[in-house]
């Protein structure tokens, strides 16, 4: 048979089939879901086009899905997050990857679509983070009813690249991209920023079948995108850079979940951190946690190390890097590579340090480090989230792919997200493995505050 994969070197999988032991040994969610639902198989039938950084927990993840009966073609959702070894594992195990550490964006986008290629002509399930693979189906599927327009002027290197894949697919398979949408049951969504683009398309009434928001599961954002971060951030960041972090003055811009942990990050390691914010709840929020709120162009001559955390674009700009100090180091844990406007940089002088790191020369003279070309630096530069947060989330996206594949005809085209209970679920499956006790309520006291002894224990509207 030909072989249905691309990765880096098949020989790593050996390598990653250890830490993927390892792995299992953190992630008790995924392991509980196994047991459940191993013999019922309720993912049987269920063809996911997964587009998720292709990591030793994703594929923990992965064989998860595979054990519940699901077949299973994977991509990485970021050129620089993949870790060969892991692809190497679950390509040996037989199911198709695409990913390779350092793809070309042309290369991502051929990846992304392989996604799609199931021998029954069409995925019935996507498994997305940050929603590129949404995307594609979605608007290819409206080029190929005429819209033509727009694919017509790319606005990004991004663009080029997706609108090539675009035209390619649409020359190759007439009708492909329509019969991909039809028949996809619905969509389960990992991340803030494809959650964004999820509720966008739902308002504009362009979002065909029902979609679950697992990032808003208090199991996942609340956890992976703080706990995560305050563990990754400064990994990727020691990685790269071997920089003393203790003294040094950081700048977060943004104070969402995200933030949150990325500056209790640095703080950990002894940075002074300042935080930036347009919100006034989360300004608040920093400086009640200790944290001083500046404007960036009050403290961007000054500071050592400047992180982006917001989802939004152009928040640090060719402005704000000419006036940096020499040898401050720039990075983003956001999403995508617009939060820093790399593009800017592009005339300048790059000197490559190592993969993901690059020196660049301001008209000042002064350099500046930039990680991972303005890409998740947690991911590009370190390994990402340990594998006891992301066994949380990803237990939040098993839970999501059956309740959708088994029940999906049951929603409208939609966003939704997980019932409390199966929330509460998720994190009691976590539990044991760290030595929580946790105290059960009484009768009369569950009757008094007005729940159920096994819970649910807060209202809906409850922020934690
Ligand atoms: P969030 O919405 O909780 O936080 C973003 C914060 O940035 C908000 O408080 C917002 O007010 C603030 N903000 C927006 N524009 C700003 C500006 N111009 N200046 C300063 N602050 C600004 O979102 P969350 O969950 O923290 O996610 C942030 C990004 O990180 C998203 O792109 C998400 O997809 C990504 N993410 C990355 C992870 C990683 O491992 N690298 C993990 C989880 C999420």
């Amino acid at each position: 048979m030909p072989k249905d994969y691309i990765v880096k070197d098949i020989a790593l999988a050996a390598f990653g089939r250890k830490e993927l032991t390892i792995a299992e040994t953190e992630m008790p969610g995924l392991m509980a879901l196994r047991e459940e639902f191993g013999t019922t198989k309720p993912l049987k039938g269920a063809r996911i086009a997964g587009s998720l950084h292709m990591t030793i927990q994703t594929a923990a993840l992965i064989e998860t899905l595979v054990v519940l009966g699901a077949d299973v073609r994977w991509a990485s959702c970021n050129i620089f997050s993949t870790q060969d070894h892991a692809a190497a594992a679950i390509a040996a195990g037989g199911t198709p990857v695409f990913a390779i550490k350092g793809e070309t964006l042309e290369e991502y986008w051929t990846y992304t679509d392989k996604i799609f290629q199931f021998a029954e002509g069409t995925c019935n399930m996507i498994l997305d983070d940050g929603g590129d693979a949404t995307l594609y189906i979605l608007l290819g599927a409206r080029v190929e009813a005429g819209e033509t327009d727009l694919i017509a002027v790319p606005t990004s290197d991004e663009e080029v690249c997706l609108f090539n894949q675009i035209k390619k697919r649409l020359a190759a398979s007439p009708g492909w991209f329509t019969a991909q949408r039809a028949a996809i049951k619905g969509v389960s969504e990992e991340t803030t920023t494809g959650v964004h683009r999820l509720y966008d398309l739902h308002k504009r009434g362009q979002l065909p079948f029902p979609a679950i928001n697992v990032n808003d599961s208090v199991t996942k954002s609340k956890f992976d995108n703080k706990y995560g971060c305050k563990e990754s951030l400064v990994d990727g960041i020691r990685r790269a850079t071997d920089t003393m972090m203790a003294g040094k003055v950081a700048v977060v811009c943004g104070y969402g979940d995200v933030g949150k942990g990325s500056s209790a990050s640095l703080q950990g390691a002894g940075a002074r951190v300042k935080v930036t914010e347009v919100d006034p709840i989360c300004a608040l929020q920093a400086a009640m946690d200790g944290f001083e709120v500046v404007l960036l162009e009050d403290v961007v001559k000054d500071a050592d190390i400047f992180i982006t955390t917001t989802g939004n674009r152009d928040v640090i700009r060719i402005e704000h890097m000419r006036e940096m100090k020499d040898m401050a180091i720039v990075g983003n844990i956001g999403h995508f590579d617009n939060e820093i406007q790399v593009a800017a940089l592009k005339n300048h002088k790059w000197t490559n340090i190592k993969d993901q790191v690059d020196m660049i020369e301001m008209p000042s003279g002064h350099r500046i480090i930039l990680l991972s070309e303005g890409r998740l630096l947690n991911l590009g530069n370190a390994t990402g989230h340990p594998s006891f947060v992301m066994s949380a989330s990803f237990t939040n996206q098993v839970l999501a792919q059956i309740e959708l594949f088994t029940k999906g005809n049951e929603y409208a085209p939609g966003v939704y997200i997980l019932p409390k209970a199966l929330d509460e679920k998720v994190a009691r499956l976590h539990l044991k493995k760290i030595g929580v006790k946790l105290t059960e309520l009484r009768p009369e006291q569950a009757d008094y505050i007005g729940v159920k002894v096994e819970g649910p224990f807060k209202a809906d509207h409850y922020r934690y």
